[in-house]
């Protein structure tokens, strides 16, 4: 019945060719705007599915070639090098896209492309840590901070991701040692969202949070007066930036053409859009993320956090380490 009902799609879609079917985990105004564009630039149809992460995936899987989507995108670097594993992409060559795009940030096959980069740093209340005493993510295990540090779950793939970066470089051991020092500091247990977690910084419980940058620029930028004065209340911090440093982590939100998508060529006329210098301008200004297209800088708002040095892992290391960060988090106890 199901594969009845998928077959029905197909075949409706075949009937209007000039369209690109996008299943998204991603839930922001930006991402609307530049649907909309790109229809007005090519006239192409974008129709878009929007569910969690998790149940995007699984519905692709399940729905295997009689999916009607031809593009994936999601958050995470973990979960597109997931995506990658179970088939659900196929490679795509665009010289456009290797051209602007950093190797780092795509895979170097063409299953998945970078579309927008994001930082996760320090954030501190402002009133109760010099940031001058601040230098990187291994210094969170001094005991000084004992009570002081706020981050949300370790079933959130943003922390999953952090540390596999530090497995990366440090090796398993030490990451360890990391994960437990860091959750042996915690202000409380680890609950809610990166926002939530400045929240609680302003309010007073714990001192130092990690988080992704553009949720700082969602709380400065919110409608909420109660969450542009949490925004005051906090300083920003770019970890790990002294000369034999590696750089802050980073991650990506990214794409990639779905294994049976039907709508190729719009699929990967698609991606070279949200590449592009005008979407990734709107990615910057009204998302506050980072751009990938390496010609296009970050917005003012960006651009007065400072500029930093980033870590240039290859970010596919970071999906190959996800399964010992997750067991490492468990074997520490953070939750
Ligand atoms: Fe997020």
């Amino acid at each position: 019945m199901i594969k009845i009902f998928f077959i029905v799609i197909v075949l409706l879609s075949s009937l209007n060719a000039n369209e690109v079917n996008i299943y998204t985990h991603r839930h922001y105004p930006s991402d609307k705007i530049l649907f909309k564009k790109f229809t007005q630039i090519s006239g192409i149809k974008v129709n878009v599915v929007q569910a969690n992460s998790d149940q995007i995936m699984k519905r692709l899987e399940e729905e295997g070639k009689y999916s009607p989507a031809d593009l994936l995108l999601t958050v995470d670097v973990g979960r597109l090098y997931i995506a990658k594993k179970k088939d659900l992409f196929q490679p795509i060559q665009s010289k456009f896209l290797e051209e602007v795009i950093p190797l780092h940030l795509r895979d170097k096959e063409g299953y998945w492309f970078g579309v927008t980069k994001r930082a996760r740093v320090l954030v501190y209340n402002i009133d109760s840590i010099d940031p001058k005493s601040l230098s990187t993510y291994e210094a969170l295990t001094s005991k000084d901070y004992k009570g002081s540090i706020l981050t949300r779950s370790s079933t959130n793939i943003y922390n999953q991701s952090l540390l596999a970066s530090i497995i990366a470089h440090k090796g398993e051991k030490e990451a360890k040692t990391w994960a437990k020092g860091v959750r042996e500091n915690f202000a409380r247990k680890p609950t809610g969202s990166d926002r939530d977690q400045m929240r609680a910084l302003a309010a007073g419980v714990g001192k130092i949070a990690i988080v992704n940058t553009y949720y700082v620029g969602q709380l400065i930028n919110s409608d909420k007066f109660s969450d542009r004065a949490v925004a005051k209340m906090i300083g920003i911090f770019f970890p790990n930036q002294g000369e034999n440093e590696r750089g802050t982590h980073i991650n990506i939100s990214g794409i990639g053409v779905t294994k049976y998508a039907k709508n190729r060529d719009n699929a990967v006329k698609f991606i070279e859009f949200l590449c592009s210098v005008e979407a990734q301008k709107i990615f910057t200004s009204t998302n506050y993320e980072y751009p990938v297209n390496k010609n296009v800088s970050p917005s003012k708002l960006l651009q007065s956090w400072g500029s930093f040095k980033e870590d240039n892992i290859q970010l596919d290391k970071l999906g190959q380490n996800n399964t010992e960060a997750i067991k490492i988090f468990d074997e520490v106890g953070w939750q």
